[in-house]
């Protein structure tokens, strides 16, 4: 069950700057992205404005402002992946998919994003859907590995 958002939110004392950091990772592992109810609300909480809470969020690679897909795509973009294509393989994925990196599809099956290491760097170039590893991929896989997904909803 999901934790109320106020709940998160009250595990910080109010007025207090320093917990805005923990306060949005806190509430993306739990919702899985920052709203704008969440930004408005941690505003109000640690008295600063919504615009700078939003401002300071989107500053950081880690935070995402719309919810993820059924289907949640990472591409690592480390540097053995880099050095085995990985900037070709996400970019075949942008093109099956039709979405950018940082997206999510409008039928909210598939979101796209580019991380850093997942730590699989001797089976490079790899990508993860919800956690399952695909590895030592070649741009033709890609078409493939989406479509097994695709045909599991
Ligand atoms: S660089 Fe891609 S898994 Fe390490």
């Amino acid at each position: 069950m999901q934790v109320a958002l106020d709940e998160i939110i009250n595990r910080y004392k109010s007025g207090s700057r320093e917990s805005l950091l923990p306060l949005l990772q806190d509430i993306q592992i739990e919702y899985g992205y920052l709203n704008e109810e969440a930004i408005l609300k941690v505003g109000k909480h640690i008295k600063l404005p919504s615009s700078k809470v939003y401002g300071i969020a989107t500053f950081y690679d880690q935070f995402r402002f719309i919810p993820k897909g059924k289907f949640h795509i990472k591409v690592c973009r480390g540097t053995s992946c880099h050095m085995h294509g990985s900037s070709g393989i996400l970019r075949e994925v942008e093109r099956v998919l039709n979405i950018k990196e940082g997206h999510t599809s409008r039928d909210g099956r598939f979101s796209l994003e580019a991380v850093s290491c997942m730590g699989a760097c001797g089976s490079a170039p790899v990508l993860n859907v919800n956690g399952e590893f695909k590895t030592a991929l070649s741009i033709p896989d890609i078409a493939q590995v989406i479509d097994f997904y695709r045909s599991s909803i």
